[in-house]
């Protein structure tokens, strides 16, 4: 056993978002005691130790603070070196023109094994220990990310790119509906729960990149494994002229009926689902929040990357309003932030920004809670992970304000006992280098 001396900062509980501010927990000498299985076995004030765990070797994290480990909902593995990609114009000439062609060189093995350690790397750097994966078209590749992130020791649900129709650029991205199928059930049963902290999804790229057909027998094929605890993800209503295009090419009313069964008026099997998520989700319809919410499909909000590619604002209060879940994702590469708690920072000034009565202050509670909580709801893992409650894996960050310049001077401005100003403080201000340590399941990361 061992105890993490330091402040804690996280969401308890079980909360809502709206009641994320009355969960928020900040204890100053606070210690969070790991078992041998990586468990947190206990969470709290230093001097409520329990007399048992008292000879549990001590590891000083003073003065730093403990936050749970970030969780970021979706981010694109094959574009881990394009985060500076300029196409010119938004979501669909930035495919076109830097995106395919540069998903398309991890053909090359080993391009893909470099690729795979740099990204696991990065997640080390930036703290987030759980991840769903957008992941490349070639198997190979995705072996490597599944190699990797298992030896790194991070929690990841990724799933192999799926494109069965496209433009010229996309070709090599390409395969015939059969082998899309077929690819994508191999990798199900090699990587699917291989390991506690590997899962695989479902990933067609999105309803523009595959035909009827396809999506009929995604639907088919979820419907088999649904049940294991395999994921669905794709993206929804990014980008303006992408859904016209969809609407365009499928003959559907709305987005989303592409992914519920809907082509052509079908009643066929839906992807639709407590374990299926969905990036973006801009230019939702009403209707179509409340699909997702009756489905208990989760949306996977990229403020970064929506101002990257001047997608639009996913309207914050309508949205959670709805009663779906809103976690967090960055969206590498068209987010150009890796760190969370940046992307949480864009969150903030996007929705601060609304027109109107739409605009809100999200208090912080809410900001850590999407970028935590909230991400092991749309994952299903809420049992696991998204705090430090007792009883849940030990993933954790040790923030030391120590290591990055000024941040020491804002804290020391905050009273201790203001916990929403502290949260403010820590959450909207720190960069990567305030990451000391990173923890999944109690191991350290060193990302080497
Ligand atoms: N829609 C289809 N593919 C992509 C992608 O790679 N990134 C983003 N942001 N949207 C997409
Ligand atoms: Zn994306």
């Amino acid at each position: 056993m061992r105890a993490y001396r330091g402040h804690l900062l996280h969401i308890g509980g079980a909360p809502q978002l709206a009641q994320a501010g009355d969960h928020l927990v900040s204890v100053p000498d606070g210690v969070l005691v790991v078992d041998d299985d990586g468990v947190i076995a206990f969470s709290g004030a230093h001097e409520r130790l329990p007399a048992d765990m008292a000879d549990a070797e001590v590891i000083d994290c003073r003065p730093g603070y403990l936050l749970p480990g970030f969780i970021d909902t979706h981010l694109h593995f094959p574009q881990t070196y394009c985060t500076d990609s300029y196409g010119g114009g938004q979501l669909l000439d930035w495919l076109q023109r830097c995106i395919f062609p540069a998903e398309a060189m991890l053909a090359d093995p080993e391009l893909a094994q470099r690729t795979a350690r740099d990204f696991c790397r990065r997640r080390v750097e930036v703290g987030t220990t759980t991840a769903l994966v957008f992941g490349s078209a070639f198997p190979d590749a995705q072996d490597a990310l599944f190699t990797e992130s298992l030896r790194t020791g991070l929690r990841t649900v990724s799933g192999r790119g799926i494109q069965t129709v496209g433009p010229e650029a996309a070709e090599p991205l390409l395969t015939d509906e059969a082998t899309a199928i077929d690819l994508s059930a191999r990798e199900i049963d090699r990587w699917h729960a291989a390991d506690p902290l590997l899962q695989v999804a479902l990933v067609p790229r999105f309803a523009l990149s595959v035909t009827a057909r396809t999506l009929a027998a995604l639907g088919e094929l979820y419907d088999s494994v649904r049940a294991d605890g395999v994921y669905f993800h794709s993206h929804l209503s990014e980008n303006l002229r992408e859904i016209e295009a969809v609407r365009d090419s499928l003959g559907v009313s709305c987005y989303l009926d592409a992914y519920d069964g809907r082509i052509g008026g079908a009643d066929a099997p839906t992807l639709l689902g407590r374990r299926s998520v969905l990036a973006h989700a801009v230019h939702c319809t009403d209707r179509e929040l409340a699909r997702l919410a009756d489905t208990g499909t989760s949306i996977s909000h990229c403020p970064t990357s929506q101002q990257f590619l001047g997608s639009g604002t996913m309207p914050w209060r309508r949205t959670t309003a709805s009663g779906v879940t809103v976690a967090l994702g960055s969206d590498v590469g068209a987010g150009d932030e890796w760190l969370m708690a940046r992307v949480a920072n864009d969150c903030f000034k996007v929705h601060i920004s609304e027109p109107g009565a739409a605009g809100l202050s999200i208090p912080p509670a809410q900001l850590l809670f999407t970028a935590t909580l909230a991400g092991a709801r749309a994952l299903d893992i809420e049992d696991r992970v998204g705090n430090l409650d007792a009883g849940k894996q030990a993933d954790f960050l040790v923030v030391d304000p120590q290591r990055q310049r000024l941040l020491p001077e804002l804290l020391e401005r905050v009273a201790p006992e203001d916990a929403d100003r502290l949260l403010f403080t820590l959450l909207l201000g720190i960069r990567e280098t305030a990451i000391a340590q990173v923890y999944v399941q109690g191991r350290e990361l060193t990302g080497e």
